[in-house]
């Protein structure tokens, strides 16, 4: 997945990302949306997509042993998908609802936000967390990180930047605030998915390199891409934090615009993602 031509030319409008599109610039205070991912967690789980092997295998490769500890897990995405590459995986996540699914697909999970879970004296070889560092105190889990972490052990934070089509990009932001005129998500004028990304990722570095105890922080980027047809995306927004609250009539009514645009696109597309991830070892004696 690694390796291909950046698609991005930072020109595209597409759906703003949770992080920087929540109107205030410290998502992890919005915690009604922090914690509403598990009001579908059977569809979050079947919709939302997969993390790149070679971004899974990078950091197993890049941790001194197998023990991971997964912040946010969710229903366990990225949890079954460590496990597969032969890691132990605990997963910390504070939506019971999140955390039942989970458990239900075999990972084992406890329940809390990351900054208050009690990490018993355990130690990682890894702490990771995909989608879900934004959600997290940036100081506290940085601190809390470094408490968890084995000397040499990795911090690995990723997101995926994905870029809807122009037109159904637009669609979605015009009927979305229309019909969400009080979201805290402001979905209008971002016009690259990935630079906002990018600045969210520099600003978790700038945070690792204040709370010390870290190497000096890289970014990593796999690019890929997925097609979608119109009720493969219809069941993927639904689970974004955009559209996690609104009730069902205003859902549907958001959907159907979206919908509506891509019929006119002949009912499918090809979408750009990039995975992003920014990564730092626990410095400190082996
Ligand atoms: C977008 S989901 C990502 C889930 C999963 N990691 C994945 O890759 O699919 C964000 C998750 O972070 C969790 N979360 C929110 N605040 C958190 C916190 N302070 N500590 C740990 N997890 C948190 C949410 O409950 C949610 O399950």
């Amino acid at each position: 997945m690694s390796g291909r031509t950046p698609i991005y030319s930072g020109r595209m409008p597409t759906v703003p990302p949770e992080p920087a599109s929540l109107s205030q610039h410290e998502p992890h205070r919005a915690r009604q949306v922090a914690e509403s991912f598990g009001s579908d967690a059977e569809r979050y789980d079947r919709a939302r997509p997969r993390y790149p092997e070679a971004l899974v295998n990078r950091i197993v490769a890049a941790s001194p042993g197998p023990n991971v500890l997964d912040v946010g897990c969710g229903t366990g995405i990225a949890a079954r998908q460590f496990e597969a590459a032969g890691c132990r995986v605990l997963g910390v996540e504070p939506d019971a609802r999140m955390a039942d699914f989970a458990r239900r697909s075999g990972v084992e999970v406890e329940v809390a936000t990351f900054e208050a879970w009690d990490a018993a004296g355990r130690e990682f070889d890894a702490v990771i967390a995909g989608q879900a560092w934004h959600w997290v105190d940036p100081d506290a889990g940085a601190a809390k990180a470094a408490q968890v972490l084995r000397p040499r052990g990795r911090l690995a934070a990723f997101w995926h930047a994905f870029q809807l089509p122009p037109d159904v990009a637009e669609a979605f932001a015009a009927v979305y605030h229309r019909v969400v005129p009080d979201s805290p998500f402001d979905l209008r004028g971002i016009r690259s998915a990935l630079d906002v990304y990018l600045r969210g990722i520099t600003k978790v570095a700038d945070g690792l390199r204040e709370a010390g105890g870290f190497s000096e922080p890289e970014q990593w980027r796999f690019d890929w891409e997925q097609s979608y047809t119109r009720d493969e995306l219809l069941d993927l927004l639904p689970t974004q934090g955009t559209l996690t609250r609104p009730p069902p009539d205003k859902l549907a009514e958001v959907l159907e615009g979206v919908g509506a645009a891509i019929d006119a696109l002949g009912g499918s597309f090809t979408m750009p993602y990039a995975t992003v991830a920014v990564t730092a070892a626990r410095t400190g004696a082996a």
